[in-house]
């Protein structure tokens, strides 16, 4: 049997890794799902294979609360409120973990002089400290992304030493315990700095960089994992704990280089303070236009490229989009869609939502593919997205988003951007692009001013 639980275990590892690999294109993302589905199912079977379960009714009640509470929180949560979702799930990972960890350290305390040692306390104390401060981290950041918590930066004088004092404190008491075990009384001591900890590690840092918090608290919670994994001598956790903190950690690289950002001015800039202070209130004039009049000048184009962003996601105008591509196709005009990395709020969440709205992936470009297409294109269609079409990112030096890059929209020989205001946008910036001679605003609600256009648009038929 040990044997066969060995396979199941590296054919569950396969899923994941193959899961990884096919989430990385719209066109694979649901073959990936499904494999990483199929996978935990092989992973959890082979668990109850390999050991004596001895109380099935704790099992089970979990099994169907978790189930209970999963699934109406999958179909109720609007997709612009996924990464706080995501959030609770890390919240929710890493509090399991820190409590298996917990479990573990107290079980074999009686004997510990023959079941703790010295590799299993390393491996308990890593799991426990990450586990606890990625827990109470990600309710921070699950807080500021729903606005029950303040967005802005939570600031103190001396507060990355006070971090770092209780960081090396909690760190202390981990390796006094790592040394003596027995001395059981500074577990919870240890527990408590660990969770105050991951309180304060959030606080100080502003909403808009709660993505990129979160892709690196989803690494800390793989990472407790994986170390749950040596703890308790199992080569399944430790394999999908590393690629979960692997993962967390590239997609936070990632996401910093979209936004031109380093980790360090992620998590100890106070990033949201530079933008209240850059807000500029300039009253400059723009040309405004009817969808009438977005509607003739679409009508007429050779080639359009279509930008969308957060407020498309809002407004949810994703199926009047497709409505939109599918009536210019029909008559001629080349439609493309540019993705930023960072339009929207998460990884992907631009390629999720029109797929959505079964838009072709090979009509989705991605920035660097599409970059080069704007200076030929007739008009460059801004659906709700503000800051990755901003070109103050690349001349003016002051700006918080200087550096980033961004979408070259400003090429296009027409630009028209549906939004419903003059409003900026995540980075609480003005954006130029809207003052120049070749851009109409187009204001109102994505979805009903798209809907607007598509009644000037008689439909055709399909050729
Ligand atoms: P934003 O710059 O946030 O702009 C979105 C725009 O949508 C707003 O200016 C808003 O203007 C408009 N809007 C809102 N609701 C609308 C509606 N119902 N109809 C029409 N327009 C609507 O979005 P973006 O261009 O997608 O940029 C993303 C930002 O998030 C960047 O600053 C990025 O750094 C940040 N961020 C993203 C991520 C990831 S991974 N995606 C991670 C961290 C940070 P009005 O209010 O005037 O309508």
């Amino acid at each position: 049997m040990a044997q066969f639980v060995h396979y199941v275990y590296i054919l569950s590892a396969a899923l994941f890794i193959l899961s990884l690999r096919w989430m990385n294109h719209p066109a694979t993302a649901r073959r990936g799902v499904f494999a990483g589905e199929f996978g935990m199912i092989l992973a959890i079977s082979g668990t109850f294979m390999a050991f004596d379960v001895h109380n099935w009714t704790w099992i089970l009640s979990a099994f169907l609360i978790g189930t209970a509470a999963g699934i109406p929180i999958a179909y109720i949560m609007p997709m612009t409120a996924v990464p706080q979702r995501t959030a609770m799930s890390h919240a929710c990972g890493a509090l399991a973990a820190a409590l298996v960890g917990t479990a573990e350290f107290y079980q074999r305390q009686p004997h510990a002089s023959t079941e703790l040692t010295g590799f299993v306390m390393v491996a308990l104390i890593v799991e426990t400290l990450l586990g606890f401060l990625t827990f109470t981290g990600s309710l921070m950041a699950m807080g500021k992304l729903q606005e029950v918590l303040p967005q802005r930066p939570i600031t103190y004088p001396k507060q990355n030493v006070v971090n770092l004092v209780l960081f090396v404190v909690a760190l202390g008491l981990g390796i006094r315990l790592m040394l003596v075990p027995t001395d059981t009384y500074l577990f919870p001591i240890f527990a408590g700095i660990a969770l105050l900890f991951g309180v304060l590690l959030i606080i100080p840092i502003g909403g808009a960089d709660m993505p990129t918090v979160i892709a690196l608290l989803n690494s800390y919670a793989g990472l407790s994992a994986c170390a749950m994994g040596f703890a308790l001598d199992n080569k399944l956790l430790i394999i999908a704990g590393a690629l979960d903190g692997s993962s967390g950690l590239i997609l936070s690289i990632i996401m910093c280089k979209a936004m031109n950002r380093s980790f360090t001015n992620v998590l100890f800039g106070a990033f949201g303070q530079i933008q209240a202070s850059a807000v500029k209130t300039e009253k400059r004039p723009v040309r405004s236009a009817s969808p009438e009049e977005a509607a003739s000048i679409l009508e007429s184009a050779g080639k359009v490229i279509i930008v969308p962003g957060y407020g498309l996601a809002v407004a949810q105008a994703q199926h009047k989009i497709r409505e939109l591509f599918d009536n210019l196709t029909r008559r001629g005009v080349d439609v493309k869609f540019a993705i930023h990395p960072v339009a929207g709020r998460m990884p992907g969440h631009m390629n999720v939502l029109l797929a959505e709205a079964d838009i072709p992936y090979d009509r989705l470009y991605e920035m660097d593919d599409i970059n080069g297409e704007f200076p030929q294109c007739d008009v460059a269609l801004v659906i709700g997205a503000n800051d990755v079409t901003n070109p103050a990112a690349r001349t003016d030096k002051s700006s918080p988003i200087y550096g980033m890059p961004i979408l070259d929209v400003d090429k296009a020989h027409t630009v028209m951007v549906i939004k419903r205001s003059m409003s900026p946008g995540f980075a609480g910036i003005d954006n130029d692009l809207y003052y120049m001679d070749k851009t109409l605003m187009l204001f109102g609600d994505a979805k009903a001013f798209v809907s607007e256009i598509l009644k000037e648009l008689p439909a055709k038929a399909a050729a």
